[in-house]
């Protein structure tokens, strides 16, 4: 049978060859970005009463308005804005369908989407399915700030979508409130809509705030906003998550979200409507990782790994420059195959794999782990 690939490119992610690799190795895997600790056992027990409940048939197609509700009064609370949970939140497997999902209900064959790289690896797949062009815009190490000129300068009439990640994976940076405002001015009178990426809104350290698209009425008024319950309460693989919107880019979302999965996980749904009423399982976030980051860094602080602490996410960043010029993909395995600690080279999620000489560590994982971990990155 002949047939031609949509994404001819795309091969196995780097999560699964550098997982594969420290399985095969023994290794310690600080390379997967899923927490290495169990979700509260009290959010688990609310799932089992849902499903003993009845909860077992489709949920209503944006999501059980109890949820829904509990999801536009957390943001609204937290960022001062206005969602409506009847029309402007749906609930998704995961943030992933939900970016999916409105670049399949926006992007068409011609469109084209501005990325800044490094970015998460769902984006770029999800606009060329659709036939749409990918814009990247390299951010450089080792502070990965965003130079909005040009930004501002990539759009064309013919932009339709813009990305933007924050706290950011991989490198752990945050926008900052001057970040929104140069956004809100280069976006202004344009039809570009945002793809606000916010998974990691509850993981931001050092007392900074997360500047959530939500505190801005002028790019709330063009923006997705994608979350992720995964990341938030340590069940990545529940697939839950949730995106809000104004209602008529929402209406155009739910047309194509009810022929694409058409509603997500019931009992969780009813689980989560009753765990978000109390804030402190998300408040509580910050300061539960930024002890794992504060204990990594003090870890490893006489490495000869070069830092910048992160400012967000449960992932850091190394400078290995100072080690070996190896390239970092070719480091990473012979980190993982020699020294049995495995990390992900970021040069993967760059414009033209561009090498800065930095992988990424994830620190969800439980303080023994990081020690053994921290003790064989300080021998390197
Ligand atoms: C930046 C970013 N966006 C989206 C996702 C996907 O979230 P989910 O697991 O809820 O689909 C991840 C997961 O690693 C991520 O890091």
């Amino acid at each position: 049978m002949h047939f031609t690939s949509k994404l001819p490119d795309v091969g196995t992610t780097i999560f699964t060859v550098m997982s594969k690799l420290a399985h095969q190795e023994g290794a310690i895997n600080l390379a997967q970005g899923f927490p290495g600790f169990d979700s509260d056992p009290k959010l688990q027990q609310l799932v089992t009463k849902a499903m003993s409940d009845g909860y077992n048939q489709y949920a209503p197609m944006p999501g059980v308005y109890g949820l829904r509700e509990q999801i536009a009064n957390k943001i609204n609370t937290l960022y001062g804005s206005d969602y409506h949970p009847e029309s402007e939140v749906t609930v998704t497997a995961g943030a992933t369908q939900a970016i999916y999902t409105i670049v399949s209900a926006f992007i068409r064959p011609e469109d084209e989407v501005i990325v800044l790289k490094p970015a998460y690896d769902c984006y770029e797949p999800a606009v060329t399915v659709n036939g749409g062009t990918i814009v990247p815009i390299q951010l450089k190490a080792p502070l990965y700030k965003v130079n909005w000129s040009a930004v501002e300068r990539a759009i064309t009439p013919k932009t339709k979508m813009l990305f933007i990640n924050t706290p950011h994976n991989p490198t752990g940076t945050i926008l900052d409130k001057e970040d929104m405002m140069e956004l809100s001015r280069i976006l202004k009178g344009t039809d570009i809509i945002l793809l606000s990426d916010e998974v990691y809104e509850h993981i931001v350290f050092d007392g900074k705030k997360h500047e959530s698209v939500a505190r801005y009425p002028e790019l709330r008024a063009r923006s997705f906003i994608t979350a992720s319950f995964g990341k938030t309460f340590h069940n990545t693989g529940w697939k839950m998550g949730y995106t809000v919107a104004p209602k008529a880019l929402m209406e155009e979302f739910q047309k194509v979200h009810q022929f694409n999965v058409f509603s997500a996980h019931h009992p969780s749904q009813k689980a989560f409507a009753t765990y978000l009423k109390e804030p402190e399982h998300y408040l509580k976030l910050n300061d539960f990782f930024q002890q794992k980051r504060d204990l990594f860094l003090d870890l490893i602080k006489d490495s000869r790994f070069k830092v910048t602490p992160a400012a967000g996410t449960y992932f850091q960043m190394l400078d290995y420059s100072e080690i070996t010029q190896e390239e970092d993909v070719e480091f990473a395995k012979r980190l993982t195959k020699d020294h049995k600690v495995a990390s992900i080279p970021t040069s993967v999620f760059n414009l033209h794999q561009e090498d800065f000489k930095m992988l990424r560590f994830c620190f969800a994982k439980d303080d023994e782990t990081l020690k053994k971990a921290a003790t064989i990155l300080c021998e390197i």
